[in-house]
Order: structure tokens, then sequence, then C-alpha cells
């Protein structure tokens, strides 16, 4: 008999609510997770989540324990309880990680400190030194950390990834990319965290398509430039509200990318993304287009706010994540969000699984080996196969607080990042 891994999500915010938790509910109830901790910084998300009536129609019977529990004061904030609530876990069940990014690495050290796997939101840390510090601790331990890069897992990208792996559309030369969130995040607790000296558009959302090209193409990036518009959230905090980037690649290669919080909250939405890729043949040219915001799908409701942009009429993305019926009772979630959060999940289930009952020293042999091989196969994104996206994200930061001053990524034994262009 297989046994379920517990899971505790840290952070009970917006991607908890619209992806991961119902992810993880529908995986309890297959079998994969046990039980299930939510450990947010106060008590009014975790009271949001326990209420949601989207939950209680397509997860009957299911809940979570809340750390801190519902009945304290809503003003009161525990932001170490975390630590406790880590600590008292079994050792190696799984830690979700979806907190702001600032905090990953702090929570997916103690995580990792207290022998536990580890799913994190991207990006998984602002820092290639820290990447690389997991990836050791890691892997000395045992212990699988996967990164929620839910691009990778749509359909589209994986026959990209064949398709220029086969050599069918020759080299990849020029790009672009957009993705624009609602305005309505400006009114959302990202007031409090999305400030210019923290992150910006390009590094919240633009790094989804930066992992995606060397997803697809395994080229490195090795210059970054990012200039940015600010603006002032309700609260009075500056932020950048809209950023564009341009990366150069190791062919030289180059990607523009256009990211903001600024999507109109009245239009059908919910957002703006595509991704446009030209390659070279040999005396011929090839193309990718994925039109990433409108998947051929409108509804139109009698009333506002059934759909995901709230309007009444919808662009619907059926790829991404929608709760559907299923033979089982109330509703499952379907889509590449779902399918890359159970590519994590299932693959430590099947870890701990699998070296279930064997003397340490081979289960850490094994799980090692495990590990390595998610690492070589480059599909779930791994400290090992993602660590491009921290010399981005660093690239980017300082080039953005530069207003747009070229930055350069050296590889070889030492990576880092350094003011200048790619030579
Ligand atoms: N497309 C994606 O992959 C995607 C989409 C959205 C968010 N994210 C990532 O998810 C993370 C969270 O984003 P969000 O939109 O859910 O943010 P959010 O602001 O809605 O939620 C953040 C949560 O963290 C909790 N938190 C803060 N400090 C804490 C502490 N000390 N202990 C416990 N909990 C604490 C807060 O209570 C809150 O529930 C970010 O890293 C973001 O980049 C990824």
């Amino acid at each position: 008999m297989s046994k379920p891994i517990d899971v505790t999500i840290v952070g009970g915010g917006m991607i908890t609510n619209d992806l991961l938790l119902p992810s993880i509910y529908h995986l309890q109830r297959t079998g994969v997770v046990g039980n299930i901790n939510i450990c947010a910084l106060n008590t009014p998300p975790l009271k949001a989540l326990h209420e949601n009536p989207e939950f209680a129609q397509a997860f009957p019977g299911q809940s979570f324990t809340a750390y801190p529990s519902l009945d304290k004061d809503p003003s009161e904030n525990f932001p170490n309880l975390f630590r406790e609530v880590i600590a008292g876990m079994k050792p190696r069940q799984a830690v979700v990680v979806a907190m702001p990014d600032q905090f990953h690495y702090d929570v997916v050290m103690e995580a990792l400190n207290h022998n536990q796997n580890v799913l994190c939101v991207k990006p998984l840390v602002l820092k290639y030194e820290q990447d690389i510090e997991i990836e050791k601790l890691a892997l000395e331990k045992g212990l699988f950390v996967g990164v929620e890069y839910h691009k990778r897992f749509d359909r589209r990208s994986l026959i990209a990834k064949r398709q220029y792996g086969l050599g069918h559309f020759g080299e990849f030369i020029m790009g672009e990319a957009k993705l624009v969130e609602p305005y309505y995040y400006r009114h959302s607790n990202f007031q409090n965290w999305f400030t210019c000296d923290k992150t910006d558009p390009f590094v919240y959302v633009g790094c989804h398509y930066v992992d995606l090209v060397y997803f697809i193409t395994g080229l490195k990036p090795v210059e970054v430039s990012v200039q940015g518009i600010k603006g002032k959230f309700p609260n009075g905090k500056e932020g950048y509200m809209w950023a564009n980037g341009r990366v150069r690649y190791e062919n030289g290669a180059l990607l523009s990318v256009t990211d903001g919080l600024g999507y109109p909250d009245e239009a059908s939405g919910s957002n703006e993304q595509c991704l446009t890729m030209f390659f070279d043949g040999d005396d011929k040219s090839g193309f990718v287009k994925h039109d990433d915001q409108f998947r051929g799908v409108t509804h139109s409701y009698l009333e506002e706010g059934i759909g995901a942009a709230g309007s009444i009429h919808n662009y619907v993305n059926p790829d991404f994540y929608r709760l559907v019926p299923w033979e089982g009772k109330g509703y499952k979630p379907v889509g590449y969000g779902f399918d890359s959060v159970a590519a994590t999940i299932n693959s430590i289930y099947s870890m701990e699984n699998q070296v279930d009952g064997l003397p340490e020293k081979d289960a850490l042999l094994n799980r090692q080996e495990i590990i390595r091989e998610a690492d070589e196969k480059g599909i779930i994104a791994t400290p090992a196969n993602s660590y491009i996206n921290e010399l981005v994200v660093e690239a980017a930061r300082m080039s953005i607080l530069r207003d747009g001053d070229a930055v350069r990524i050296i590889y070889g034994e030492n990576p880092h990042v350094e003011l200048g262009h790619a030579g």
C-alpha cells in the first residue's frame, strides 16, 4: 500500500486560492495527499479559503488545518509560525511555498533543514547563489524540489519543445512575448510587497516566458536589459506597473518581453499573453505563434462575476485551470496548472513510496538518482535545470534599477551577473 504525502502550504493568497489548494484537494481525494495544513501571516486569507463556496461545491467534505487557527484576532500577525508548523511535520512530506517572492529562500531552506520535499511557486529565489545552495542541500539529503513554472506543462509548449528538439523549426533568432496581468492586482495584497525595491512585472511574470524560451530551445540568456514605468498603489507605495525587457541569448537571438499590471478590469480578459518566436533554417525560416490569452472559447453570462475575468463576456482559457464535472464527487481541476502541481507532488509521492522500508543509506542513493533523472529530463523545473532564471532575475533587477542598463550573464566556473554588454 502506497502512503499519501502530508502537505503544508505556506502562504494563503491568490495563487493558493486559484491553483494550489484545489489541485492539492484533488490529489487528496485520489490518495496521493494525506493531511493538508495552510499557514498564512494572519487569519483573513485563511478564512477566505475556508469559506470559498467554490471549494465546498467542488471538493465536498474536504478541509485543511489553518495556522494561525481561524479564531485568532484577524489583526494579529504570525510571521514565524510557519517554522513551527514545518517542524511539526513527519519527515519527507511536502512543503508548498506560496509566499511573496522575497520570502521563498527562507521558507525553502526551513523546509529542507527539516527534511521536507518542496514545491515552490516561481521564481524559486531571487539570487543564483541561493538556487545553488538549495540544489546542493536538497541533493545531499535526497529531497525533491520542484519549481512551479506551469507554462512548461501547457501542451503547446510541450509540442514546441519536441518539434524544436527534432530540428523542425531551425534555430531561434527573434521573439516577442507579452504578459499583462489585470489592473485590479493593484488593489490586492500586491500593494504591500510589489514595490520597486523588491520586484517588478518582468521578474513577476516575464520570467514565465524567459523560462519557456529556455525550456523550448535550451539556449542560455547572456544579456538582459529592462526598463520600467513606476506608479503608485492605492496605499501610496510605489511599484513598477509596467516593464519592457530584452534578453539576448548565447547564439545572438533576441527576445523582447512586455509585462504589466494593467489589463483592463472591464475587458473580457482575464489577461493578455502571447509568444512569437522566429527561427532561422537553411535559406528559409520557421515560427511558433502562441496566442495564450484567447484560446478559441468565449462565454457571455447572464451576470457579472462568473468567469475568471469577472466581466459578462469572457475569453475562456480551457487549458490553464478549470473545474469540470468528472466521474467522482463535486468537480475536478483540469489544465496545465493542475498538471504542473501534480507533476511535482506525484514525483515526491512516488519517490518516497519507492524507497519506503529501505535502509536509509540505500534509500538516500535511490532518491538522489530519482532527483538527478528529473534534473536531466528537464520537464519539471528544478534548481539544477532552471538556474538560468535566477541569473536572469538578478540581471533584470540590476538593470531596471538603473533604468535599462545592459547587464551580462557570465557562465562557467562561477556564474554571475555584471554591468555591461555580453562580449
Ligand atoms: N503564474 C504563477 O506562477 C503565479 C501566479 C501568482 C502568484 N505566483 C507566485 O506566488 C507567490 C504568492 O503570490 P500570491 O499572488 O498568492 O500573493 P498574495 O499576496 O495574494 O499572498 C501571499 C500570502 O503569503 C502569506 N504570507 C506572507 N508572509 C507570511 C509569513 N511570514 N508566514 C506565512 N504566510 C505569509 C500572506 O498571508 C498571503 O496569504 C509569489 O511568489 C508569486 O510570484 C505565481
